[in-house]
């Protein structure tokens, strides 16, 4: 299984890649996973697909960039995406939404029917609950599935990020069931049944 994550940010220092490196950990870290599922996880930096600001006029010059056809391809390669989401002034940052729109300029449905984890934190209270509602609304426009979300408010507060975890344990169990859903999703896992089977069959071992 192969899951492409990325933060839906540009900063060297994203809280959300953080959190996005931690889940990334987990699912390695989990047994079946590494044992059954074979999973594998790309994260990707969104300064490595930073293309000119998308407008009508600039598409007319440039067509269709590589790089844009590079981050649809990288989608469609991936069994499942994982994206954590920054906010900026209650909505997605400018680095998210331009190759979102250049590339939705070439694949329309850019999700391309991929079951998704969409994640979610910022420094305050409210967690970037705002643009993580607004991307779980308009990712079936788009043909992605969300199987689950997570949003951790007052990130500094909440993760410790020397050992790059979540600290508080109730908030732990929860991102630990939403990352959960998603690796034992039917749709992820296209053998559900046999994953099932395998995976008693791991643990007896
Ligand atoms: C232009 C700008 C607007 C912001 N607007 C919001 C906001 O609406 N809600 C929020 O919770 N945080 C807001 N923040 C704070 C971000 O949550 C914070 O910078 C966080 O680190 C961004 O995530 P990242 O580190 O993954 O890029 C804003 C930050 C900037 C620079």
């Amino acid at each position: 299984m192969k899951i492409l994550a990325f933060a839906a940010s540009s900063s060297r220092k994203s809280i959300n890649k953080q959190l996005v490196s931690y889940a990334s950990r987990l699912l390695l870290e989990d047994d079946i996973n590494q044992h059954v599922n074979k999973l594998k996880i790309e994260i990707l930096d969104l300064n490595d697909v930073e293309l000119p600001l998308f407008s009508e006029d600039r598409e007319a010059e440039l067509g269709q960039p590589q790089l844009a056809k590079d981050f649809l391809a990288k989608i469609g390669e991936s069994d499942a995406v994982i994206i954590s989401f920054a906010e900026h002034n209650g909505s997605y940052t400018v680095a998210y939404k331009n190759i979102f729109d250049w590339a939705s300029r070439i694949k329309p449905k850019v999700f391309q029917n991929k079951p998704m984890l969409l994640l979610a934190t910022s420094p305050g209270p409210g967690g970037a609950s705002t643009v993580l509602a607004m991307a779980t609304t308009s990712a079936p426009y788009f043909d992605g599935e969300v199987i689950s979300s997570f949003s951790l408010p007052s990130f500094y507060e909440n993760f410790d990020s020397e050992q790059g975890r979540i600290t508080s344990e109730k908030l732990n169990n929860k991102f630990k069931t939403a990352i959960n859903q998603l690796t034992a999703n039917k749709h992820t896992l296209p053998h559900a049944d046999k994953h099932q089977v395998d995976k008693q069959q791991f643990d007896s071992q």
